[in-house]
């Protein structure tokens, strides 16, 4: 299945009930067979009326990040936990997390990416549960393979100074994580 396919099954998805008050579906946006997938955890207001992920507040620091980095949002994947806005921004329900499993293991499996970012504690426990961001941030993680790097959510830096500091020291650690992979472990 190619990447395209997948979005047009996506886009019909009715799993959860959040489509009923969901206006678009946020399935992602990058480059298919980006070597960094960054994995947020749900659409805000600005994403879901646009149908992109990060493109507000969060998107906007996240954007500085990958600047930082001299990565460009067209060489990456950017997706999200859930597809659909929980409603008030609020958390994503286990059972929403569930619904949208399937469409998250086709896109890492689509993509192959290198190296996955976890942004946020929500994306962490998708992948990575029993652990804390505030202790596993930016430290890479190998499981069945698969390279793993959990570092905090670009919204929670707002008016947290040293979350932000040591979200931006985590993200310089990317592109030489990168580089040796293979000693991920
Ligand atoms: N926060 C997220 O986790 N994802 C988005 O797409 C936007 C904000």
């Amino acid at each position: 299945m190619t990447l395209e396919e997948l979005n047009n099954r996506m886009l019909k998805c009715k799993k959860c009930k959040l489509h009923k008050t969901r206006i678009n579906i946020v399935c992602g946006s990058g480059k298919n067979e980006a070597d960094i997938m960054f994995i947020g955890e749900a659409p805000g207001k600005n994403e879901d009326e646009a149908g992109l992920p990060f493109i507000g507040t969060a998107g906007k620091i996240l954007d500085e990040l990958l600047l930082s980095i001299g990565v460009k949002r067209s060489d990456v994947y950017i997706a999200n936990v859930v597809k659909c806005r929980p409603p008030k921004n609020r958390d994503p329900l286990p059972e929403e997390v569930d619904s949208c499993r399937e469409w998250l293991d086709l896109q890492v499996e689509i993509i192959k990416p290198k190296m996955i970012v976890l942004l946020g504690r929500h994306s962490m426990a998708r992948f990575l549960p029993n652990r804390k961001i505030s202790i596993d941030h930016g430290k890479p993680k190998r499981l069945e393979g698969q390279v793993y790097y959990p570092v905090y959510h670009p919204a929670a830096t707002v008016y947290r100074k040293q979350v932000l500091e040591d979200l931006k020291k985590d993200f310089l650690k990317i592109p030489k994580i990168l580089e040796k992979i293979d000693e991920v472990n």
